[in-house]
């Protein structure tokens, strides 16, 4: 049996729609990766929850960390959020005993990236996690591949869903803040903690992500200036469009002459940007290269199908690879080469 044994932790908004994606796509994907995916164990809290997906073929664990681990998988798959706690043990674990991993966890990223990154180096395994950043939007691989060589100057966007589906229902449907943060949260685009998706802290983890793979430094998520868009009011929004703008949460980083500069806050974009046409759930990224010039990347940034399809894309990856071809390192290159991160006077 030649499949690749995946094991997910996690089993909410993404990791449901992940089982039924794999499921659904399966006969695609022998096609296109040469041998099946195969999710053999999954874990969540409650193992009696109606999830939606059928889950009784797999081995159920109570502790993701025991699934990491597993015998009968090759890929571990974290899905369950958060920056310590079962999140980080259950990844580190996975990486230690050799497995390779795929995760959508950005502030895990943010917060532990190299000590993550230096674990897999060591194993020679692989941490992908295109899902973590913007979501469906192939901007990881893009970065961190299709454009290697190139020395990125600056990279800006749209890169919270919920952010900017508040602000744009507020505009066309003039409702209330609270309300749209309600369906944003019943859509399943909100963060188990919405003040990370509304304070700019999901944005800022997802930049520093972004502004290490651009840039070649450590990850920086404590050096960036942070503001976000609870205090945005409709009034705000009114007044930006009579004067010809549109309030964006943007998340910005470029290089200076000094260091490199990293901020989040809500950005007056002119009407007739394209930045500014981007609506509700949809993230924009843009990167300012110096071989390949200006790169504009759309799509969805939240939900389960768009989220479960870029970890679909990491896992199609590693079942594609072949022994003795080495994928990608975590950051773009060896931690070792990694610069001290430079702040911008
Ligand atoms: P949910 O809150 O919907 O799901 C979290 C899942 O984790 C639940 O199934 C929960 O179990 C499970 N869980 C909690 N604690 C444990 C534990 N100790 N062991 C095993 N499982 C556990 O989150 P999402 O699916 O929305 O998000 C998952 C990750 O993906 C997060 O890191 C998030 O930031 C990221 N992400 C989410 C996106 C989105 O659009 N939702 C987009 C991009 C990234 P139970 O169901 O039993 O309570
Ligand atoms: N809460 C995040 C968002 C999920 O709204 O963008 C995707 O990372």
């Amino acid at each position: 049996n030649n499949s690749l044994r995946v094991g997910i932790a996690g089993l909410g908004t993404v990791g449901a729609s992940l089982v039924r994606v794999l499921n659904e796509k399966s006969g695609l994907l022998i096609s296109q990766c040469g041998r099946p995916i195969t999710v053999t164990s999954v874990s969540a809290r409650d193992k009696s929850r109606d999830r939606g997906v059928d889950i009784s073929g797999f081995q159920w664990f109570d502790k993701a960390e025991e699934l990491a681990v597993s015998a009968d998988v090759d890929v571990y798959v974290e899905l369950i959020g958060g920056d310590e706690g079962p999140a980080r043990d259950s990844v580190l674990a996975a990486l230690k005993a050799g497995k390779h991993v795929v995760t959508a966890n950005k502030a895990l990223l943010a917060k532990h990236g190299l000590e993550l990154a230096r674990a897999a180096e060591a194993s020679g395994v692989v941490l992908n996690f295109e899902a973590a950043v913007a979501g469906g939007i192939p901007i990881v691989k893009t970065m961190r591949e299709s454009i290697s060589g190139n020395d990125t100057n600056r990279l800006y966007g749209i890169m919270n869903g919920t952010a900017n589906y508040i602000l744009t229902r507020m505009e066309r449907d003039e409702i209330s803040f609270e309300e749209c943060l309600a369906d944003a949260q019943r859509l399943g685009y909100a963060e188990a903690d919405p003040t990370f998706d509304i304070e700019g802290n999901d944005t800022a983890h997802k930049l520093a992500i972004l502004t290490s793979i651009a840039f070649g430094t450590e990850v920086a998520v404590d050096e960036i200036y942070l503001e976000g868009i609870s205090n945005i009011s409709l009034g705000d929004i009114q007044a930006a469009r009579d004067l010809g703008y549109r309030i964006k949460l943007l998340g910005v980083a470029q290089k200076t002459d000094t260091g490199i500069e990293q901020r989040v806050h809500p950005t007056m974009v002119p009407l007739t940007s394209v930045i500014a046409q981007i609506d509700g759930v949809t993230n924009a990224v843009a990167v300012e290269a110096d071989i390949v010039g200006s790169l504009l990347m759309s799509g969805p940034g939240a939900g389960g199908d768009a989220t479960a399809s870029a970890v679909m894309g990491d896992l199609a990856d590693i079942a594609k690879s072949r022994p003795g071809h080495q994928q990608a390192p975590v950051f773009g290159r060896s931690v070792a080469d990694l610069k001290t991160y430079q702040r911008a006077e």
